[in-house]
């Protein structure tokens, strides 16, 4: 296991550069499964979920390999073999295979992920829907059991929840199903949006992408291709904080200013300048004296999104007088808390309200990351606390953010990891 050590004080100056998003990733791997050949997948990151899901592709038989800023995902050995626990429960998002499975074999065996750090996270709409399209679902030995009399069929769906996942899971399966399906309140994530241009670019036949109701006509086959994988508006928020956190002044290149209108306008609040200069780079730095208090609550896309959460309360313990940061999506997402405040924070957890009084100083601890996200907001908070801190359990952070340590040194941070 590793840590990251980080001496806190230094601005961050410089430009850097924004990697491919994981989370748009991830379902575009899995979509590659309903493919009649190899697709090419660009400005796909290297980071630990990724090699789960690669991972998982080669379990089902398919083929999977990394050539120079390209990943291929060849499904021509794929076959309806059952997705292990071991690799589920290390990553939720492999249950994305159901739907291939289930669209290409009429036949599926997942295994049930449990909860994890942030929330119990149920899949009943993902089931809901394949249900709806014509799958007999039931749950056996700890495995999602899934099977289909007949090709899948359109239907027409509505999720409880505008969840993202089963989202994903509704297109991958309607996409090669008979007619028509009509989803209702579909999430309109940007994660969504780039699966549906996959999918539509292998020829599915798909409108409403980004709104609430996606219209999808089934088609035959779906033809290979090659495709580019959106940035990561997680990374680039993460470091937009990173620069306003330290008072510093950094361009990020590959910056998605599209898909973080709701971070950017709290940040604009905050007393930070976001600045488009040439192509999608933007400059990030700060326009007022002393960083204000400015209170989220976190949202389905276009709100403010649950993935940047626990890196704003890192900001907030910074900004001059008290904000309340509400947590909307998740149950239990402020797990970093416990560590912010073994940093000096004023944090006090009211239900899912977080009560920040900051202001204050932080002081470098020896603390612990909880998740992915929690991870990012330690290493926020160490950048700007006295003397040094001690990240442990950093592999939370190479499941989704690329080199983001060497990102922020090459910024003039003084990080670096070592073995623990
Ligand atoms: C995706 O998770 C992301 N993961 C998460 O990012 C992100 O936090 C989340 O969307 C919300 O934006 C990936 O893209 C791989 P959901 P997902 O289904 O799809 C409830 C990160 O840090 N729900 O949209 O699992 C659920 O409990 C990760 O990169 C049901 O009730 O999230 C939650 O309250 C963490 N029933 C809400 O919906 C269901 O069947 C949103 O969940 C499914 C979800």
């Amino acid at each position: 296991m590793e840590k990251i050590i980080i001496k806190g004080g230094k601005e961050l100056r410089g430009s850097v550069r924004v990697s491919g998003s994981k989370n748009a990733a991830l379902p575009v791997i899995a979509a590659a499964l309903l493919a009649d050949g190899a697709c090419r997948l660009k400005n796909v990151p290297k980071v630990k979920d990724i090699q789960t899901m690669c991972q998982m592709v080669e379990v089902l038989g398919g083929g999977t390999r990394r050539e120079p800023d390209i990943l291929v995902i060849d499904p021509c050995g794929f076959s309806c073999r059952p997705a292990p626990y071991d690799l589920v429960c290390t990553m939720r998002a492999s249950v994305y295979v159901l739907a291939p499975l289930l669209s290409r074999f009429r036949k599926a065996r997942v295994a049930l992920p449990g909860g994890c750090a942030i929330g119990l996270r149920p899949l009943d709409q993902h089931l809901k829907g394949l249900e709806a399209l014509g799958a007999r679902v039931k749950m056996e030995h700890g495995y999602i059991e899934a099977e289909a009399a007949q090709v899948l069929h359109g239907a027409e769906i509505y999720l409880d929840v505008a969840s993202v996942g089963a989202t994903v899971n509704i297109l991958l399966a309607a996409v090669l199903a008979k007619g028509r399906t009509v989803l209702d309140h579909a999430a309109c994530e940007p994660e969504i949006v780039n699966l549906a241009g996959f999918l539509s670019a292998m020829g599915a036949k798909i409108q409403g992408a980004g709104t609430n109701r996606i219209l999808i006509e089934g088609v035959k086959s779906l033809a290979p291709v090659v495709f580019q994988i959106i940035p990561d508006r997680i990374e680039a928020g993460t470091l937009a904080i990173a620069a306003a956190i330290t008072r510093g002044d950094v361009l990020i290149e590959e910056f998605p200013r599209q898909h973080l209108s709701a971070l950017e306008q709290k940040l604009s609040a905050a007393g930070i300048e976001l600045q488009s200069e040439s192509g999608s780079a933007v400059r990030v730095k700060c326009k007022s004296e002393e960083l204000l208090p400015i209170d989220i609550v976190t949202l389905p896309y276009p709100g403010f999104p649950t993935d940047v959460q626990a890196q704003w309360m890192a900001l907030m313990c910074r900004a001059a007088g008290r904000s309340v940061i509400t947590e909307s999506i998740w149950e239990n997402r402020f797990m970093h808390v416990a560590e912010l405040k073994r940093m000096g924070a004023n944090i006090r957890i009211e239900g899912n309200n977080a009560l920040v009084r900051g202001g204050g100083t932080l002081s470098g601890a020896q603390v612990m990351a909880s998740d992915l996200r929690a991870s990012a907001a330690l290493i926020l908070a160490g950048l700007v606390a006295e003397g040094q801190t001690s990240i442990s359990r950093i592999y939370h952070l190479d499941r989704g953010y690329e080199k983001l340590e060497d990102k922020l040194a090459a910024l003039g941070a003084e990080i670096r990891r070592e073995p623990e």
